[in-house]
């Protein structure tokens, strides 16, 4: 174990999946790095997280020899149901655009990505406290922290990557003046649960009702993943079994029948609604990464996935620069990055409104996204862009 002031080549922190998978990218072409996170192991790992993985990222995962376990229990899903007027209309993703996504949940891309850094002998520090982050336009800027052990540790390093996710310390150690903030809050959120029953659909059900957004997922074949929109104020602990499960059947009710397989509620939390990106995603020799620069809601599956595709993109401009030993090679991070965040971002919205109730909305507006839907569903055109776009854009 190294003493109290540690050197590396990159500094990150956060070793959440961005974290995590920039270390071992930057492993593969021979460049040190060192994590810290907060959080420990089994508390990253107790958290429940979206599901969805595009192939491209699965790709990188296996690629990478990061895990070949989403091979295995990962499945391919070649599409979704849209559910509204209590029907079901499958999108084809692979008939539309030939390409698919993988059920495969975040938890476990985490857990892969843990066990490869710690298979590779990499420095990784789970639970540590009180980090800061100095000195960030400087030379070597660094990262103050107390390890597990209580011993208070100064990495210093040539760059540093914040991948600390939405209320992490990096970000918020730009002075004001130097970023620029995009927001929309949205006057709702997700109730989200675990429970233990079979799978009620084959693929994910993402359903438009009078009473609000659905989305009935996947984990196992014992126990699926299911979220119905509520008001972001509800107390999880205010909801008995039986009304979430009348909640859930009554959004999800038609003419054709289907019902969800009911049994026991084992996790639930409220998730709440955000669409942000933080402009630029570098400050001096500080980069951020994933949620620490931009968050969306998880409507269109996105956020894991655009934390994957920022590293990876990353990892190739952290590569030239320090090949070149210049650092102004980092600028061309943020622009590239920004161009798939902003498409995701604008598909996550235009998701989002298209599905959930607005509190006080006119009957109007429920009639026009009706007609929306249905202009998704009958037209090749717009199904085929909500299959390019959820089934994630190809590399930039
Ligand atoms: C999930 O399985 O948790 C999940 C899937 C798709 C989404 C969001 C969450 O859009």
């Amino acid at each position: 174990m190294a003493g109290a002031h540690i050197r590396t080549t990159v500094g990150i922190v956060g070793a959440g999946p961005a974290g995590l998978m920039l270390s071992h990218l930057l492993a593969r072409s021979g460049i040190e790095s060192v994590v810290v996170d907060n959080r420990t192991r089994p508390e990253i790992e107790g958290t429940s997280r979206a599901g969805i993985l595009e192939a491209g990222n699965v790709r990188l995962l296996t690629e990478s020899g990061a895990s070949d376990r989403v091979c295995r229990e990962g499945r391919p899903h070649g599409g979704i149901e849209l559910r509204f007027g209590g029907e079901s209309h499958r999108v084809d993703f692979e008939a539309l655009v030939g390409r698919n996504v993988w059920l495969y949940p975040q938890t476990d891309v985490f857990t892969d990505l843990a066990d490869a850094r710690e298979r590779d002998g990499a420095d990784v520090r789970f639970g540590v406290s009180g980090t800061r982050v100095v000195d960030l336009t400087g030379e070597r800027p660094g990262i103050l922290f107390t390890d597990a052990d209580g011993v208070h540790r100064e990495v210093r390093c040539d760059i540093l990557v914040g991948a600390d996710g939405s209320r992490g310390v990096c970000r918020a150690a730009v002075p004001e003046a130097a970023r620029t903030h995009f927001y929309r809050e949205y006057p709702f959120a997700w109730f989200g649960v675990l429970v233990e029953a079979p799978p009620s659909a084959a693929e994910l059900v993402y359903t438009h009702s009078e009473h609000g957004f659905a989305l009935i997922s996947r984990r196992t074949e014992s126990v699926q993943r299911m979220y119905f929109q509520c008001d972001p104020d509800e107390d999880p602990a205010a909801w008995s079994e039986d009304r979430i499960w009348a909640e859930l059947q009554r959004r999800v009710r038609g003419a054709d029948g289907f019902t969800l397989k009911e049994g026991p509620v084992t996790d639930r939390s409220v998730l709440r609604f955000r669409s942000f990106v933080c402009e630029p995603m570098r400050f001096g020799n500080m980069l951020l990464a994933g949620d620490a620069a931009h968050t969306v809601p998880p409507t269109g599956a996105k956020g894991l996935n655009l934390a994957l595709a920022d590293v990876r993109v990353l990892a190739e401009v952290l590569e030239t620069a320090l090949a070149k030993r210049d650092h102004g090679v980092l600028d061309a991070y943020g622009p590239r990055a920004l161009r798939r965040v902003w498409r995701a971002q604008h598909f996550t919205y235009w998701m989002t409104t298209m599905l959930h109730r607005v509190p006080g909305s006119a009957a109007f507006d429920v009639r026009r996204q009706l007609a929306e839907l249905a202009g998704v569903v009958d037209s090749t055109a717009g199904s085929t862009y909500l299959a390019e776009a959820y089934t994630g854009w190809s590399a930039e």
